[in-house]
């Protein structure tokens, strides 16, 4: 690693010096090169630093010339280096002319003007506009956008940009333009600039006050029938927000272009969303239950965007989850008005324990409101996102739903077309209703998880409940004030009968105790209720109160977690045996009763019985240690799911039978319970290799009508011997080789395939014609479905798998910083990895620093080489 990147620190922001009331774009796309031409109406800041020079960003272009007022600038009136043009001594007011060339051809970042497929399309946020032209590249600086381009009509006869279309042409040569005009001031990582031969799917939507909004969604040209699951997901987004936050979308046309290649999911540039076509395509022949809930959320996120993001929007990236954990905790409220509620919120549980606990755990631990930054892109992790939603969520319960809303619509109408802070958002939740968030705001600015411990002491009829915290040091924070952490509690008895209806205890000191009076026999604690805080819960109910509470708790999650505690003890069990070279435990009877008992008394939610049949993953069995010994976790795994399908073949035999497809498919709650179920049974059945299970699996994909089954029945067959699974993947390969998407999945399958050369199947995967390194969406399904899904092939021990990752992000460093960045963070864990792996895991990591270059991964490796943070 060399050089010695630039660390920018939230407390060290400056209102620009510098505003730009008014931006015309002028793209003239050539076949290699694009031309810009940007006029500027620019004024001093009166708010602003008394600055003499100004400095707008910009990157990886040529720059043509400058003008200030019509007149050219001579070379002492400006200087321009790598990353910016520094205009010398600039007028306080005046018309700013900068023209630049840019080269879409070669950008392989994926970020600012590029090529995707044969569509070129744009991507700004957070620092892909100085990809286009010099610019003050900072959301703070916003401004009314006129885009004019201009391209051959022939390969781009579709032209679009952000607002309404306000004049379209010839341009002589065969060429055409179209002039774009967004009324709406924006900064300028919402711009956005499409330019292809692009198949539409159109339709609209009538507002509540009677507006007709028009609906468009733009895809390479074969694709439309992919989406009609999107564009209901829009209309549907478009009523719930109407119907929940009272939001009326504001321009008359709303449109979204799906590309191949895209480093995200989505992005939500004003009226004119770019998607990844992963977040856009549903078919039920080509798409998984999972991928119709993903575009769902997908498309409703971007749309909710238009009001919590664009509307109103961020002052400085520091503040990203303002808009980011806002929107998420849009979409969450919205998702769970759309499927099954419990598990829901399960599976937004599930994350933030098995992907934002890890974080805030890690060397990259870092506080919802980040404190300083060397690239942004770092920084769209699940803490700012999740975390930041649950926190959104947590003033929510405390102010109740509609107080809640109504002070989110206080906060969009007091702050509309500014670019404000978290704390202007916590303010606005004050005022208007009336809530004290003082100690609130620690949450913010404060990394970790909160561990709260519960303590019960029954006496006579009355229960003493006792809950502490208390917060780990993290990198930079050693040490922790207390936080204000709702905690929602319920008690029930020995039948099941909850004799304490759910209360939320607020929790803001080190320690603090409640009593309940009138029992008539010790209850059952059922403790954080709907995950009421993002903390780690130290609660340790014996194995008959977890039965009772997985029975009988009228709370989905604390069933689920009932259940999923259960398991846990057994797993913490077999994985210290095997880590001590001990035979592995069989189950409790109490285990096996607990299951019998759900499988003869199911929930009516299908999906929340197999959510609660499902054994918590390699990744939840590893937060319960210190040194993670990987490879008996995933041995104590594999057996305990034996044991269980072994005892309940039977069972299982019969929910596969009575889950299976009876009707086509279709996408509801209903439906794809079932197919969960289904599902989850012939992943136990796979478990034993029951008889029969190879066959029916290789019939399954071949006849099922869904994609959701068709995984199933792959899923199950994965790791099993004999020819089924290599004949239905190769079948597979065959049906499927025209979308890519579906290709996705199969390279996903090899990549998590349980077999001892599997390091060697995916180098051999990196070098086949389905395979493309320059896409993300392939590099994510074979890199990151290796690293992430086959736990014994990543860490395998000759750390071939740490190899394999290593040199791939060198590799990968060189074209996309910002996906190999993403990538070398899964090297970043190895503390929390037992030897032999947490020293070849590190090692891998220095490997990486070594050979990469790019600020994005350098960022990574050094945060995850750093000394490890300790309590003061
Ligand atoms: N604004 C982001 C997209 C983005 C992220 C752009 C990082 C540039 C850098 C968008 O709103 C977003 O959050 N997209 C998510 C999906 C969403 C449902 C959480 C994504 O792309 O993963
Ligand atoms: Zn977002």
């Amino acid at each position: 690693m060399t050089g010695n990147p630039q660390r920018k620190y939230r407390a060290d922001y400056q209102p620009p010096a510098w505003l730009i009331d008014d931006v015309e774009l002028d793209f003239d796309i050539g076949s290699a090169q694009t031309h810009v031409r940007a006029t500027h109406s620019v004024r001093r800041n009166p708010d602003g630093p008394a600055a003499e020079d100004w400095r707008l960003d910009g990157r990886d272009m040529t720059l043509v010339s400058v003008a200030i007022d019509g007149r050219r600038l001579g070379e002492s009136e400006y200087s321009c280096g790598d990353s910016a043009l520094v205009l010398h001594g600039p007028p306080e007011a005046f018309t700013l002319t900068v023209e630049t060339r840019i080269d879409p051809e070669h950008n392989l970042s994926l970020e600012g003007l590029y090529r995707s497929g044969d569509i070129l399309c744009t991507q700004c946020e957070a620092t892909g506009f100085s990809r286009i032209t010099y610019f003050p590249d900072r959301p703070d600086v916003m401004s009314r956008y006129v885009t004019r381009i201009t391209a051959d009509a022939q390969a781009h006869p579709v032209l679009l940009s952000n607002g309404d279309c306000v004049e379209i042409g010839s341009a002589g040569a065969g060429r055409h333009y179209a002039v774009f005009e967004d009324p709406f001031v924006k900064p300028c990582y919402l711009f956005a600039l499409v330019a292809g031969d692009l198949g539409v799917l159109r339709d609209s939507h009538t507002t509540p006050s009677g507006r007709t909004i028009d609906l468009r969604l733009y895809t390479e040209h074969g694709n439309e029938d992919q989406c009609a699951h999107a564009m209901a997901s829009l209309k549907q987004a478009m009523v719930w927000d109407e119907a929940t936050y009272g939001l009326e979308y504001d321009l008359d046309s709303y449109a979204i272009v799906a590309v191949g290649s895209f480093n995200m999911g989505a992005m939500e540039n004003k009226s004119l969303n770019v998607f990844n076509t992963a977040c856009i395509f549903a078919a039920p022949e080509t798409a998984t239950d999972d991928d119709f809930a993903l575009v769902r959320d997908v498309v409703a996120h971007e749309y909710f965007h238009n009001y919590t993001g664009n509307r109103v929007t961020c002052r400085d990236w520091f503040q990203l989850s303002l808009k980011e954990g806002l929107t998420v905790h849009r979409e969450h409220q919205f998702a769970i008005d759309q499927g099954s509620p419990g598990v829901t919120r399960i599976e937004q549980v599930r994350a933030i324990r098995e992907v934002q606990f890890p974080e805030d755990a890690g060397p990259r631990a870092h506080p919802v409101r980040p404190e300083s930054y060397v690239e942004m892109n770092n920084f769209y992790t699940i803490t700012v996102y999740h975390k930041g939603a649950e926190l959104i969520r947590m003033m929510e319960a405390m102010a109740g739903r509609d107080a809640f809303i109504a002070g989110v619509r206080h906060y969009l109408a007091k702050h509309d077309g500014q670019a404000v802070t978290i704390e202007d958002f916590v303010v606005a939740i004050e005022e208007s209703t009336g809530l004290d968030l003082a100690q609130f705001r620690r949450w913010y600015a404060q990394a970790g998880t909160p561990r709260v411990g519960v303590q019960t002491d029954y006496r006579e009829g009355a229960l003493a409940l006792t809950l502490t915290q208390s917060t780990p040091a993290t990198p930079g924070q050693p040490d922790k004030a207390d936080f204000d952490i709702p905690v929602s509690v319920a008690l029930f008895d020995d039948a099941g009968r909850m004799v304490r209806e759910p209360e939320v205890l607020r929790l803001d000191t080190a320690q603090a105790e409640w009593r309940f009076e009138g029992l008539a026999g010790e209850p059952t604690v059922s403790a954080l209720r709907g995950f009421t805080a993002p903390v780690r819960l130290d609660h340790a109910p014996d194995d008959a109160a977890l039965a009772r509470l997985m029975a009988h708790d009228s709370d989905p999650v604390c069933r689920w977690d009932a259940a999923q505690s259960l398991f846990l003890k057994t797993l913490v069990a077999g994985v210290a045996a095997r880590s001590g070279g001990e035979a592995l435990p069989e189950p409790s009877e109490r285990l096996f009763e607990a299951i019998a008992h759900l499988l003869s008394n199911p929930p009516a939610d299908r999906a929340l019985l197999a959510a609660m049949l499902t054994l918590p993953s390699v990744t939840r069995i590893g937060e319960e240690f210190d040194a993670i010994d990987i490879h008996a976790v995933c041995a104590a795994r594999d057996h305990l799911k034996q044991a269980i399908a072994t005892r309940f073949l039977e069972e299982f035999e019969a929910l596969r039978a009575d889950h299976a497809a009876l009707q086509a498919y279709v996408f509801d709650v209903e439906e794809a319970g079932r197919r969960r179920v289904f599902r989850l049974a012939l992943d136990y059945l796979a478990a034993v290799d029951a008889p029969g299970l190879r066959e029916r699996a290789l019939e399954l994909s071949r006849t099922a009508d869904n994609m959701t089954d068709r995984m199933a029945a792959l899923e199950a067959l994965r790791d099993l011997p004999g020819a089924a699974r290599d004949t239905a993947l190769a079948e597979f390969a065959e049906r499927w080789a025209d979308y890519p998407l579906v290709m996705d999945k199969w390279l996903r399958l090899q990549a998590g395939t349980r077999r001892a050369d599997s390091v060697e199947q995916v180098t051999a995967l990196l070098d086949d014609a389905r395979f493309d390194f320059t896409n993300p969406n392939r590099v994510r399904a074979l890199l990151g479905g290796f690293a992430r899904g086959n736990p014994a092939g990543f860490h395998r021990a000759d750390s071939g798998g740490y190899t394999l990752i290593a040199d791939q992000v060198v590799r990968l460093d060189a074209l996309n910083p910002q996906l190999a960045a993403a990538l070398a963070g899964l090297l970043t864990p190895w503390r929390r990895h037992a030897e032999p792996e947490a020293s070849a895991m590190r090692a891998a990591l220095a490997r990486v620093g070594e050979g990469v270059h790019s600020d994005n991964t350098r960022e990574i490796v050094e945060a995850g080489l750093a000394e490890a943070p300790r309590s003061g």
